[in-house]
């Protein structure tokens, strides 16, 4: 990890990923997450999990906001925030950390919910021994 996230990014990207839940598309689950991607450029990208009736093909919070920021041609991830709208907090998924290790193997993680648990972790620690790009050599 570069450096753990100031009070005010982590306020900035608390209020973007809260702002994000707001939005998600989630009438299946009725679980509502939002995510706020900083990368080093300095840019917060917010996301939401937009579900499918063909439940297979949604998509969550983290890759929705990833995946736009790399659209604008982001590609590195600093931080990651993740808030539900639950009593405990939330991680990123399986496919998301994946998909964080692609651009943020260094990022940190934040997980945050309506209670006043925080938890801050690594992706490195989500995500041990990971496959990325290091192993086709890029
Ligand atoms: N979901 C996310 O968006 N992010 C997570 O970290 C965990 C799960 C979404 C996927 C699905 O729309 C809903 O939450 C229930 O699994």
């Amino acid at each position: 990890m570069k450096s753990p996230l100031t009070p005010s990014e982590l306020e900035i990207m608390t209020e973007t990923a809260r702002s994000a839940a707001s939005s998600a598309y989630a009438p299946y689950s009725n679980f509502h997450v939002g995510a706020a991607i900083l990368f080093e450029n300095g840019e917060i990208v917010g996301g939401a999990n937009v579900e499918n009736a063909c439940y297979g093909l949604g998509n969550c919070a983290e890759r929705s906001a990833i995946f736009a920021g790399a659209t604008k041609g982001l590609r590195k991830i600093q931080a990651v925030v993740v808030y539900t709208p639950t009593p405990t907090p939330t991680f990123p998924c399986g496919a998301c950390r994946q998909v964080i290790n692609e651009f943020g193997p260094d990022a940190e993680i934040v997980s945050l919910c309506d209670s006043k648990t925080v938890v801050r972790t690594t992706l490195a620690q989500l995500l041990p021994d990971s496959f990325g790009p290091k192993d086709l050599g890029k």
